[in-house]
Parts: structure tokens; sequence; C-alpha cells
């Protein structure tokens, strides 16, 4: 169960990195909005992140998680995939969806790697 679960780490790290990278691609552009890359990134984040705390939680690996962290995760999860389905809807430039993603979800990095 340890590959399934560092197999589904890697996908986490795939959605992190198209959230982040479909962000910062358009830091220079006059047209900045949410791209294909933000959407489904925050939607693989918000399925893969769930996967890894069900295998946590139902003992398939040997680790243990911070429910409060854990909780905050999802929140600020949640709200990005609200902002990205509100967001793509709207007529480009969508500025403030862009920017509110792209905090967000920097914010969760540094909430993963400095909440201990
Ligand atoms: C934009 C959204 C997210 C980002 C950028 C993100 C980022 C990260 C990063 C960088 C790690 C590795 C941390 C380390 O190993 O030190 C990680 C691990 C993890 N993430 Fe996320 N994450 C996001 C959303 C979520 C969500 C929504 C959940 C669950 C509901 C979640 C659950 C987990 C779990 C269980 C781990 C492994 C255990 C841990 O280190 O706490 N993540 N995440």
């Amino acid at each position: 169960m340890d590959l399934v679960y560092n197999l589904i780490v890697v996908l986490h790290f795939i959605g992190l990195a198209s959230v982040v990278g479909g962000f910062l691609v358009q830091m220079r552009s006059t047209d900045k909005g949410v791209n294909p890359a933000m959407l489904h990134g925050a939607l693989t984040q918000l399925v893969t992140g769930i996967l890894l705390v069900g295998l946590i939680e139902g003992g398939a690996v040997d680790d243990e998680i911070d429910m409060t962290k854990i909780s905050v995760k999802l929140l600020i999860t949640l709200v990005i995939t609200v902002l990205a389905f509100v967001g793509r809807k709207k007529t480009p430039p969508q500025v403030a969806f862009w920017g509110a993603i792209g905090g967000l979800a920097i914010a969760n990095i540094f909430i993963a790697v400095l909440w201990h």
C-alpha cells in the first residue's frame, strides 16, 4: 500500500505544479485569468488530498496527520476550487480570481511544509 500512497503523493505534487504553474505562467500577461491548468490542478489537489487522508486514517500506511492542518488545507482548497469554477465563467481578464487562486495555492504550500 506504500507504493499506492507514494504514487498519490506524486499526483499531489503534479496537481500543485498545475495550479501554481498555471498561475505563474500568466504573471506578465495582460489578460490574466483562470486557465484549465489551474482548475484541473485544484480538482487534482482535492481528490488526491482526500485519498491520502483516507489511506492514512484507514491505517493503510504508517503515518499520522494533523487534522487541524489538513482541515485548513481542505478549506483553502475548497475556496480555490469554487473561485476557479466561478472565475472561469466571467469574461476575461479575471485578475482577482487569478491572484486569489495563486496566492491561496502558495499559502497551502507554506502550510503543508511549515506547519508541524
Ligand atoms: C492547493 C492545494 C494543496 C497544496 C498546494 C498542497 C501541497 C502539499 C505539499 C507540498 C505536500 C508535501 C508536504 C511534505 O511532505 O512536507 C502535501 C502533502 C499532503 N497533503 Fe496537500 N496540498 C493541497 C491540498 C490538500 C488537500 C485538500 C488535502 C486533503 C484534504 C491534502 C492532504 C495532504 C496530505 C494527507 C499530505 C501528506 C501528509 C502531510 O504531509 O501532511 N492536501 N500537500
